[in-house]
């Protein structure tokens, strides 16, 4: 509601209409008077009011319908009817129509004003909520996933869903996009979230060894073999078992975590009983399995057993309006109670580079900004590591720093676009035929284009 209520009073009884409009702009209220419904609906047209108070007996078009159309046009609107004595039915039949409230005559002005007050109150009350809720929907955060963009707000909602199912999940996605920080969310989301959360990475375990590791052993099932022990499967019975690098192992091995997925159950090494568990298997890679199984290097069974959900990361660079969400996060990690700045220029070369290392290469290169700028206020690009210092000019998206003003979306594209067209001139000599190449866009785009921006 604006700071000042704009306020529709109608009643065809002029001395009260008047009067009743004095007090309430005596309250702050900006009083637009209507001595009719029909009155009423044209002004209604005309402006977006935040409340109507209306009488209900009218000559012609009634309060009620008047109520009717304000909340048509305006659903957020504050409504009050006047009624006239005894006419509680009538006053009824109006809040069905949408009235916030009602009077009956003959009223004091005070308790119109308190009605009025009560109601707008309310107003306020459902827009907040609804605004809270709002904010719930759209969080930068899911555990310790931070992300803000689109492609995040749509993992979050998916994470959400699958948290609650027991399904199995393949996660996806380059090296440090997040899929260890995705698959422990998912567990401390889930109803397994009490029992155990237990990481395996495949490829840090030595072929020989990775059996035993997931399913156990028995005493002397192999050189070393000293004591039994229990593999990771039975370890995280109940709970979430998180297979690392799962596309590193070997096709023997396959065949066995095949078995497990389906079966649920599985042999400790050097046992032939077997032990049944109820545990729920993410699995993570950055190679590509569809590839692997084309190439018969990955069984397509298991591929399929785990894909039953697959999670897609994407690198930060598709997401790179995620970028200041996660600098300042890391620059509290780092340099936690001393607030530590970007200068302008360390953020643009930050936004333009590529990071192939991902979130956990920005994390790299923050916690080492931190260091180099000890004792400062403000990171500077040179504290950043000299790759992303030197992002080549080809790679940098236009970054615009976005004023707290804001901007005119129209004449910033123009500016921009004018800017990048000139680029192109200049980097082919002027030869159109080229610039438009580069700029991927017909010459006679590119012609109209220059025509408009006043060249020839
Ligand atoms: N969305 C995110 N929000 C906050 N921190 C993140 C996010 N994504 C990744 N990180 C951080 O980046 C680092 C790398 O994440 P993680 O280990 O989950 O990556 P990964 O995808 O498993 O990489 P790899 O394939 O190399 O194992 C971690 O320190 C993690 O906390
Ligand atoms: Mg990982």
């Amino acid at each position: 509601m604006s700071a000042v209520p704009h306020l529709l009073f109608i009643d065809d009884e002029a001395t009260l209409r008047g009067l009743m409009a004095d007090r309430l702009t005596e309250r702050g209220f900006d009083v637009v008077e209507a001595d009719s419904g029909e009155r009423a609906l044209q002004l209604l047209d005309q402006f977006a009011f935040d409340v109507v108070i209306t009488d209900l007996r009218l000559p012609g078009i009634d309060g009620a319908r008047v109520i009717e159309a304000a909340r048509d046009r305006y659903p957020g609107i504050v409504a009050i009817v006047i009624t006239g004595f005894g006419t509680v039915k009538d006053a009824v039949a109006a809040m069905q129509r949408g009235a916030s409230d009602f009077v009956e005559k003959p009223f004091q002005f005070d308790k119109l004003l308190h009605v009025l007050q009560k109601a707008m109150e309310n107003r306020r009350l459902t827009s907040e909520v609804a605004y809270l809720k709002s904010q719930l929907d759209d969080r930068s955060q899911f555990g310790e996933i931070l992300g803000r963009s689109r492609p995040m707000q749509k993992l979050f909602h998916l994470l959400e869903t699958v948290a609650r199912s027991n399904s199995t999940i393949l996660i996806t996605g380059e090296t440090g996009t997040g899929k260890e920080v995705v698959a422990r969310a998912i567990h401390r989301h889930s109803a397994r979230h009490s029992h155990r959360f237990v990481a395996l990475n495949c490829s840090a375990i030595p072929e020989t060894l990775l059996e035993a590791e997931l399913f156990g052993h028995v005493r002397g099932a192999f050189t070393g073999a000293v004591g039994a022990r229990q593999g990771r499967f039975e370890q995280a019975n109940k709970g979430t078992l998180f297979l690392d690098e799962v596309g590193t192992m070997s096709t023997a091995l396959q065949m066995k975590l095949l078995r497990a997925l389906q079966e649920r159950e599985f042999e400790r090494v050097g046992e032939s009983q077997s032990i049944k568990v109820d545990v729920r298997v993410i699995a993570a890679t950055n190679s590509e399995l569809a590839k692997m199984v084309a190439e018969g290097t990955f069984r397509e069974d298991l591929y399929y057993r785990l894909h039953v959900i697959p999670i897609q990361l994407p690198p930060l660079r598709d997401r790179r309006d995620d970028i200041p969400l996660l600098v300042k996060h890391f620059l509290e990690k780092f340099a936690p109670g001393t607030p530590m700045q970007l200068s302008q220029d360390a953020m643009r070369a930050l936004m333009a580079y590529q990071w192939p290392g991902n979130v956990r290469q920005l994390e790299n290169a923050i916690e080492r900004a931190v260091a180099l700028g000890a004792g400062r206020r403000e990171v500077d690009v040179l504290d950043l590591p000299v790759e992303v210092q030197t992002t080549s000019e080809d790679a940098v998206a236009p970054f615009v720093d976005f004023p707290d003003s804001g901007l005119d979306l129209p004449v910033y594209l123009a500016t921009i676009e004018r800017e990048l067209i000139q680029r192109s001139l200049e980097r082919t000599g002027g030869n159109r035929n080229k610039a438009a190449e580069l700029l991927r866009i017909k010459r006679t785009t590119l012609v109209e284009k220059l025509k408009r921006l006043g060249h020839d």
